[in-house]
């Protein structure tokens, strides 16, 4: 089962509902949320009291992608803003499996994401405890970005590992993706589709959500 999920680094702010309502409307199933604390990532986006304004009105799964260092220190704010999902980088975690387990601590799902230079090796042993794993096909920190044609033999090889062990895992993409390329993406064994610039930035939001389907199979 393939899910869409738009980031809202590339929605209006000032008019965030609004757009936010555009995509859940089009049937994405889930909302991408990019955290970034100006340290791990060298931009600075949105914190907790943003993701519980909206929680009120959207009825989405929540998808916390947070780019931030010492994200254990924000676990619990996140979960009582109401996410349903967060993601941490491997990158950012000392003792990922303890971060992992902290996060479903809370009742809620964990995901560990991996910059472009980090291999699927450094997540081998903590497969089987994360619901998703998010492959970067950009390095993080802005949308509009050029995918990285490399990832493709990662996403393969992060789903022939999962598929060998019969694990339920899903895998995320996220940068770059377009309706031009989430075939290949998709092909490669990706499940979660992130999109920022091109669903925000298109003229019909709702076209676009569908040609990504149509292109993706979905
Ligand atoms: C990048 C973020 C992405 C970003 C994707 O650091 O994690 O979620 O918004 O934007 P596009 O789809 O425009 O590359
Ligand atoms: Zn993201």
């Amino acid at each position: 089962m393939i899910k869409l999920a738009p980031s809202i680094l590339s929605a209006d702010f000032a008019r965030l509902l609004e757009d936010v309502k555009k995509v859940e409307e089009a049937g994405c199933e889930y909302l991408h949320i990019d955290v970034m604390d100006g340290h791990f990532v060298p931009n600075i986006t949105l914190g907790p009291s943003l993701v519980k304004s909206l929680r009120k009105d959207v009825n989405m799964v929540f998808d916390a992608h947070l780019m931030i260092e010492n994200p254990d220190q924000y676990i619990k704010d996140f979960v009582d803003a109401g996410c349903d999902l967060i993601v941490v980088h491997q990158e950012a975690c000392i003792h990922l499996h303890r971060t992992i387990q902290n996060i479903k601590s809370h009742g809620i799902k964990a995901g560990v994401a991996l910059n472009p230079a980090t291999p699927i090796e450094t997540i081998k042993h903590v497969l089987s405890d994360v619901d998703m794993v998010l492959i970067m096909t950009v390095n993080p920190g802005f949308g509009g970005q050029s995918f990285i044609e490399g990832m493709i033999p990662k996403i393969k090889e992060l789903k022939g590992i999962i598929d060998d062990q019969n694990l339920n895992v899903d895998i995320q993409v996220d940068g770059g993706i377009k309706p031009e390329n989430v075939n290949k993406v998709v092909e490669a064994g990706a499940n979660v589709i992130v999109a920022g610039s091109a669903i925000f930035n298109s003229n019909n939001i709702s076209e676009t959500v569908q040609l990504f389907r149509k292109n993706a199979n979905i």
